[in-house]
């Protein structure tokens, strides 16, 4: 029913639409939607009229007053939509969406960018995604009632699409709680594009975790370097196989840094073992057990972080 009136809005509207857009280049329908729709009744087309895309007391959108409807994203369509003999081809839409369409990414592109340009910041142009000839449309669905890339539950499908080995570390046993769907992708990054890089939501990947993990900013009185360094030489964000989602069991990590000799993995004696022999504390548990401050220490005495 909503749908029959919101037809009956656009087929109000579309003589004001053909009208002003009849340019003399272009050669758009006479009838604006009317005309598509006249071909294109399927559900898939229809879905647009759920979507954020065809309020008609939206001015600026493609359905609102003197706008382009169909036509200010597929571009001209007035020779696709003209009556074709028998036996002659029907002239392509100017502007089709999609992987498989013959119209340039570039141009698919700008189809979108004539209304959102101040929506895109200034990551986009030259970003990786743009660089790589990623439409808009690869992540952007228009014809439905709410875009999947927009819902936390429903965006990493779309991202996974393509991103195959952040699927694979998402499964993995210790993971950012993605899978569960209460946390996206654009939790840490910017698909739209950023000045850093890895396109994260912020302006290095330290701040992109602080967003929530805000405790672990400090300031420590006794910082552990690699911590305020990147998070990511222990971490690995997008899944790991170990507790905490360190990129490595507890004793190795710390030792692809801290050698192993002196101390402590050779200590004098603890549990009544020769002196020089080393210790099953050291190396059958975890520094974490004495160094329980990994990520920094503010107790005047910690020094060794280990309070
Ligand atoms: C007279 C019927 C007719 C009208 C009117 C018409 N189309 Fe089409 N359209 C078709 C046909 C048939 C195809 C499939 C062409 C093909 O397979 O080569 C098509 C294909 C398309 C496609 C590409 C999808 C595909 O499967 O190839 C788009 C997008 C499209 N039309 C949009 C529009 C828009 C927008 C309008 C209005 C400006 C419009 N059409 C008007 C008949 C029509
Ligand atoms: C004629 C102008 C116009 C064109 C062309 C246009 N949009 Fe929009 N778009 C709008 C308006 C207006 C809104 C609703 C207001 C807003 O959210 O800014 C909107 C909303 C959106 C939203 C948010 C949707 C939501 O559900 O909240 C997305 C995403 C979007 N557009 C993507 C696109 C893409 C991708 C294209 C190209 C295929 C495109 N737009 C083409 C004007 C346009
Ligand atoms: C790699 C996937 C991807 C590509 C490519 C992409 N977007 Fe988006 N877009 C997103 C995501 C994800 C969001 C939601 C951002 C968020 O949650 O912070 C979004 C949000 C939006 C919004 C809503 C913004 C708002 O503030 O509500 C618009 C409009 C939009 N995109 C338009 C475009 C246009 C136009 C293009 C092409 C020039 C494009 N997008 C390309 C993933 C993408
Ligand atoms: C906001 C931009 C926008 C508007 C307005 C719009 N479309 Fe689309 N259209 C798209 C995009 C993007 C796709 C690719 C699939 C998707 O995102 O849902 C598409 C896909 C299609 C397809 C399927 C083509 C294919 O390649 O399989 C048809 C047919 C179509 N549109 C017709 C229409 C008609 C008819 C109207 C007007 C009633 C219209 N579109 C309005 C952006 C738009
Ligand atoms: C908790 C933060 C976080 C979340 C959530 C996240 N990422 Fe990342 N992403 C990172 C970090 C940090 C890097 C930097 C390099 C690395 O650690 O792999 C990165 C790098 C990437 C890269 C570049 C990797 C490369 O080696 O080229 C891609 C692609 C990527 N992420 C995709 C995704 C996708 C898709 C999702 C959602 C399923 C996602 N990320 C969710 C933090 C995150
Ligand atoms: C149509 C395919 C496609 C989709 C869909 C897609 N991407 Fe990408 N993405 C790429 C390509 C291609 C690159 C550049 C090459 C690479 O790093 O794999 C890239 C690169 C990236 C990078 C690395 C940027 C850098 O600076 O190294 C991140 C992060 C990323 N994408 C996140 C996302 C997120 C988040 C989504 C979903 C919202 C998404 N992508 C959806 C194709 C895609
Ligand atoms: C958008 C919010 C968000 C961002 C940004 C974020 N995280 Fe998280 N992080 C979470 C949530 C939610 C959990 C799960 C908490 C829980 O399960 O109690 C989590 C858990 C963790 C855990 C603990 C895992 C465990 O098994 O105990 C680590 C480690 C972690 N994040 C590291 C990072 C790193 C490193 C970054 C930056 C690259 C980051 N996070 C960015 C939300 C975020
Ligand atoms: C020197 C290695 C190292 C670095 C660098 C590091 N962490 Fe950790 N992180 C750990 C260890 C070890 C654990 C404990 C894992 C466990 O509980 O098994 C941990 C646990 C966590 C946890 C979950 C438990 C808790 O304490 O809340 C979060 C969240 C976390 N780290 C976030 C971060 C963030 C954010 C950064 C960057 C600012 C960071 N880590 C940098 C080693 C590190
Ligand atoms: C990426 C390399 C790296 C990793 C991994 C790492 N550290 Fe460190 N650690 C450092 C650096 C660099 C310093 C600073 C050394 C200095 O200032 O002389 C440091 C300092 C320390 C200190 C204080 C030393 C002092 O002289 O006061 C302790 C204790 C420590 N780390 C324990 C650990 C533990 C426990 C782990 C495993 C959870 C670990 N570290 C993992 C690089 C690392
Ligand atoms: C039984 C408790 C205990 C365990 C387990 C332990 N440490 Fe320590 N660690 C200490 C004490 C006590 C000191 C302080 C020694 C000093 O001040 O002379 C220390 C000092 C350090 C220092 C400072 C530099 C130095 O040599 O004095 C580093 C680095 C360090 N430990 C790394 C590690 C690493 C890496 C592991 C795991 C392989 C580990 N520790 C396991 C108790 C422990």
């Amino acid at each position: 029913m909503r749908l029959l009136i919101q037809i009956i809005a656009i087929a109000m509207l579309t003589t004001l639409a053909a009208g002003s857009a009849g340019g003399q280049e272009a050669n758009y329908s006479r009838e604006g939607a009317d005309t598509c729709l006249s071909c294109h009744e399927d559900e898939v087309t229809l879905a647009l009229f759920r979507g954020a895309h065809a309020v008609p007391t939206d001015p600026n959108g493609p359905f609102g007053h003197g706008q382009l409807q169909c036509e200010a994203c597929h571009g001209p369509g007035g020779d696709h939509a003209a009556r074709v003999r028998r036996g002659q081809e029907r002239p392509p839409i100017t502007v089709r969406f999609g992987a498989d369409s013959a119209t340039s990414v570039e141009m698919q592109n700008d189809a979108c960018l004539g209304c959102h340009t101040p929506d895109m910041g200034f990551g986009w142009h030259g970003n990786d995604h743009d660089m790589n000839e990623v439409a808009c449309a690869d992540c952007h669905t228009s014809h439905a009632a709410s875009d999947p890339v927009l819902a936390t539950a429903t965006q990493p499908e779309v991202c996974f699409d393509c991103h195959q080995q952040q699927r694979t570390q998402m499964l993995k046993p210790y993971a950012h709680p993605v899978r569960q769907g209460k946390m996206d992708c654009s939790g840490c990054h910017s698909p739209h594009g950023a000045t850093s890089e890895w396109q994260f939501a912020r302006q290095t990947l330290n701040q992109t975790c602080f967003d929530c993990h805000a405790e672990k900013r400090g300031p420590y009185l006794w910082e552990h370097a690699p911590v305020a360094e990147d998070c990511g030489n222990c971490h690995d964000p997008h899944g790991s196989n170990y507790p905490g989602m360190l990129s490595m069991r507890g004793p190795m990590l710390c030792q692809s840094c801290h050698s192993q000799e002196g101390h402590p993995s050779v200590p004098a004696s603890s549990d009544g073992l020769p002196s020089g022999t080393p210790s099953g504390f050291m190396l059958g548990q975890n520094c974490m057990n004495c160094h329980s401050q990994v990520h920094g220490s503010n107790h005047p005495s910690g020094s060794r972080l280990m309070r």
